[in-house]
Parts: structure tokens; C-alpha cells; sequence
């Protein structure tokens, strides 16, 4: 009853004569709309718009915005997707008037100090990478994905090497491939999984170098993989794979979208890696999902730093004290991949974010996020085992094959009970190559009461009826809308999450 006023439509509500403002009649002549607008577009009666008092609205959307789940609302280990806990400093250090007062096209003089804060961003950003060259720019993770294709592509062109293909893992996540094609290449997925031992196993869930071996050759341009991997096990045979792919002249591409995992303990430059992208929305926080605004900064090898998009920041040597950083342009650049600097509100917030936890701090973040995946991937262990591997990063798949099999529970019908018990769902049916996969992401901002409390209404779920699992939310707004008394498979063939 609480969020009626939500659930129903605002002309539900409407009511003949409601205003909330009134105006005095206008003083100007009447536009001439019959001029402005062409005939087609007249109507008889002027449109039925709702007619509405302020409070009807505000209450309306005030409780609009409560029936989502979120990270200030829910626990929400949606796996892939790093929904960690936004710290409110970074949103109100990222307001000051300082910062969104300024406007990108001041010279450089007068935006000193944010020049200053893109430029540590920058060195920071390369610090934590292994990667010296930095672009700012990419609005995303996918765009950063992109914007280094078009370097690796120019880079190649300029050699004179006609290279087309991109190699990537079965586990990869969609954007690979798809950022692949957009940038020209062949796409090229390496089937079949090895075991921590090397054996093959297709549920082994690592890179089969051997399988690398066959696809790699002279027309091998990029090698792309997610280290963590999408299953949150480390590859460990990562340097060897580089190796398999520096030798025949391609470059290797860290997808970094995990770099919440390994952040401060192992760098993409030293396990041979070329090029990367962050998520800073992910990794370092920031308002994150459903589109909602990003970042992808790409780190790039020396020998690739003058294809990047500009501009970049850069220091000036002999500078006086008012002018210490400046714009400047690679020499071969590919040219923008988007106004400005990139998104500078997230990039700001992600700052904030790196020196409020400082070197020490980056690192105890990673380590926190890979100890409390695992905690929680014990407690489940009973009930949804883990598809891969003893021990996990920051995240970890479990599979409910057993009970789908057993007891016609599917991954879909648990991630939707949980809903009713106050939790955000984990990732389901992804990645593809398990069974019924339930993707767990816990992050480091949780307490050890919270995931407690969260594997106790897991279990409590799987005890529960499998009638009342079938139909469930019960609790949400709206229920399945497409699955109520439908199939205990699900309707969703595409994965969710991400
Ligand atoms: C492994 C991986 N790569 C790439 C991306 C794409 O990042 P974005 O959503 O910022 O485009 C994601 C998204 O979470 C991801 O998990």
C-alpha cells in the first residue's frame, strides 16, 4: 500500500482542474504555431495531459525511485558488475563548485588544478597497471575496449603489418568480441578450458594454451583476455600466453574490468600485457549500471603511447607555478573518442576514491574483496557448489544444476526469491559455459554479518516449496511478469548482469 502512489500511472492519478502552479495570463502575442508546427501535427483538442498537485507528483516519483533495489538500499553481489559500496565523500568532493563549475573550454591557465588532478589520475592510473602511457578519454569499459583496438589497428598500420585477428577466450565477457568486430577485426574464440594442473577440461575454466598455440599466427593482432577471468580464478599461466603471442607479433590485451581482484598485488605490465582498460566506475567506485555514466581510461605500452586518442596531460618541464600542466596531442593520434577529457565527474570520484585509500589501502580493498568471495562461497558450498576451482578472487560462479536436476529449483527461481528475502540477485546464467550459473560478487564493502545473513536466506530458500520459488517476487511490486505459472526454465536465454 506504501508506494500505491508509485505503482499506478500519473494520468491514473490525474484529476480534472488539479494545478500545480498557477500563471498569469501571458502579456505576448500568441506564437503563431499553425506557422511552426506543420498541419498534420494539429490536433482538435489540445493533448490529455495529467492533471496533477505538486505533492501528487513529488510523492509519486519519490516513491517511484523506492521500489528499485540498490547499493544504498540492498546487498547486491551482482557478479561481473563490482556493485560496491559508493563512500558519499567522493559524490560530495566530486560537487564542489570548484570542480562543476568549470567549463572544458577555459584555457588551460584557469583550470589548473583539475589539470592537476587528470595528471595524478593519469600517473596513478599507470602506477596500478604496469603501464606507463595513459588516455583518459574512453567513456566506458566497452569504449576503452574499443579506443585500444583503434591504437593496436594504427600501430599495426604504421608497420606496414596486415594483422586481422583478435583472440579471445569462450569465457569472455560479450563486449570483446563485439568491440572486436566494431573495430574491424576477425573474431576468433578459443574453445575448450584447461584445469589448474593443465589438463584439459572444459569445465576447467583457464586458457588452453595449447589451443592459443593453434590459433596464433602472423596475422594475430590482438590476444584479448580478462585477468581475473569471468569465472574470478587468476590465469595463472597468463605470462606464458603473452609469450605465445609477443612471439608471433601480436599485442595483449587485459581486459582490467577485474582489476577490483588484483589491484595493488600483481599489474597487467608484468604479466605481459600491452594495453588495458579500467572500469573506474567498478574498480574505484562510482555510480554504476543501467547506462548510467562511466569510465574506461585505457594504459598502453611506451611504443603504443603516441597512437592514443588526445589530449592527454601532461607536465611541463620548465614551468612557472601557474602553468605546471598542459594539453598536448600524440604525434600519430588516433584522433578523439570523445569530448573533452572523458568523464571527468566519474574520474573525479575515482580519484578521490585512490587517495583516500592511498597505495596501502588499494591493496587491502582487493584483498578484502577476494576474502570475503571466498567466505562466502564456503557458506554456499553445501548448496550451490562452485563450478571451478578450490579457491576464488573476488568473485565466483556456483552452479544450481544439482537442484534444477533434483528438485526443479532453478538459478532464475532462487535469484527471484531472494527479492522477497531483501536481497539483490546474483548474476544468473552467466557465463554461459556453466550450467545454471549463479555469479557472486560480494565486493569488499560488506561485513561479515551481512553475508551471513544473506547465505542464511539463501538456504532458507532452498528449503522453501518449490511452488512458492516458481511465482516468486512475492514481495516486489511486480512478479514475473512473462514466467508466473510458466516453465521452471527460465525465460531469459541471454544473461543477466554484467
Ligand atoms: C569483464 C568485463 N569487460 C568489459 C566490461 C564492459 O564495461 P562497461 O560496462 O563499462 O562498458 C565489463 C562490465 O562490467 C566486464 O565485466
Amino acid at each position: 500500500m506504501r508506494n500505491r502512489q508509485a505503482t499506478q500511472l500519473l494520468s491514473e492519478l490525474s484529476h480534472a482542474g488539479r494545478r500545480g502552479a498557477e500563471f498569469p495570463p501571458s502579456d505576448v502575442p500568441d506564437w503563431p504555431l499553425e506557422d511552426l508546427i506543420p498541419a498534420e501535427f494539429h490536433t482538435a483538442a489540445p493533448p490529455a495531459l495529467p492533471e496533477l498537485a505538486e505533492p501528487d507528483v513529488v510523492r509519486h516519483f519519490v516513491n517511484l525511485s523506492t521500489l528499485n533495489m540498490s547499493v544504498d538500499t540492498h546487498f547486491y553481489p551482482l557478479g561481473s558488475c563490482t556493485m560496491k559500496y559508493n563512500p558519499k565523500r567522493n559524490e560530495r568532493l566530486s560537487n564542489l563548485p570548484g570542480i562543476v563549475d568549470l567549463h572544458p573550454h577555459q584555457p588551460a591557465g584557469q583550470i589548473q588544478g583539475m589539470l592537476q588532478l587528470l595528471f595524478e589520475m593519469q600517473e596513478i592510473l599507470a602506477e596500478i597497471s604496469g603501464l606507463p602511457a595513459v588516455s583518459l578519454q574512453p567513456a566506458a569499459g566497452a569504449h576503452g575496449e574499443l579506443t585500444a583496438l583503434f591504437v593496436a589497428a594504427a600501430y599495426f598500420r604504421d608497420r606496414n603489418e596486415h594483422r586481422t585477428k583478435v583472440i579471445f577466450p569462450a569465457s569472455a565477457h560479450g563486449t570483446n568480441p563485439a568491440s572486436a568486430a566494431m573495430a574491424g577485426f576477425e573474431c576468433i574464440e578459443l574453445k575448450g578450458t584447461v584445469s589448474a594442473n593443465g589438463a584439459a577440461d572444459d569445465r576447467g575454466g583457464f586458457v588452453d594454451l595449447e589451443e592459443l598455440k593453434r590459433h596464433v599466427d602472423d596475422k594475430t593482432a590482438v590476444f584479448m583476455v580478462t585477468n581475473p577471468n569471468t569465472l574470478g580464478l587468476f590465469e595463472k599461466e597468463i605470462a606464458a600466453a603473452a609469450k605465445i603471442v609477443h612471439d608471433a607479433g601480436g599485442l595483449v590485451y587485459i581486459d582490467g574490468a577485474n582489476m577490483n581482484a588484483i589491484m595493488g598485488i600483481t599489474r597487467p605490465g608484468d604479466f605481459g600485457g600491452d594495453m588495458m582498460h579500467y572500469n573506474v566506475h567498478k574498480t574505484f567506485t562510482g555510480p554504476h549500471g543501467a547506462g548510467g555514466p562511466g569510465s574506461g581510461p585505457i594504459c598502453v605500452r611506451d611504443f603504443l603511447a603516441d597512437y592514443l586518442p588526445g589530449p592527454v596531460v601532461r607536465a611541463r618541464e620548465s614551468s612557472s607555478d601557474e602553468q605546471r600542466y598542459e594539453l598536448a596531442t600524440p604525434a600519430k593520434t588516433i584522433g578523439r573518442v570523445r569530448s573533452f577529457f572523458g568523464n571527468v565527474g566519474i574520474l573525479v570520484r575515482g580519484y578521490c576514491y585512490l587517495r583516500t585509500l592511498g597505495a596501502a589501502g588499494v591493496r587491502s580493498a582487493a584483498e578484502l574483496a577476494i576474502l570475503n568471495a571466498n567466505y562466502l562461497k564456503e557458506l554456499l558450498s553445501d548448496i550451490l557448489p562452485s563450478a571451478h576451482g578450490e579457491h576464488c578472487l573476488h568473485e565466483f560462479v556456483a552452479s544450481a544444476d544439482k537442484l534444477a536436476k533434483e528438485r526443479g529449483i532453478s538459478a532464475m527461481d532462487i535469484a527471484k526469491r531472494l527479492l522477497d528475502h531483501g536481497f539483490h540477485p546474483p548474476t544468473v546464467y552467466f557465463p554461459l559455459v556453466v550450467p545454471h550459473a549463479m555469479m557472486f560478487e560480494p565486493t569488499e564493502t560488506e561485513s561479515k554479518a551481512t553475508l551471513d545473513a544473506f547465505s542464511e536466506a539463501i538456504h532458507k530458500i532452498v528449503a522453501e516449496d518449490g511452488d512458492l520459488l516458481h511465482t516468486a517476487p512475492h514481495t516486489a511490486p511486480i512478479s514475473r511478469p512473462e514466467e508466473v505459472n510458466a516453465t521452471r526454465k527460465p525465460v531469459l536465454t541471454w544473461p543477466i548482469g554484467g
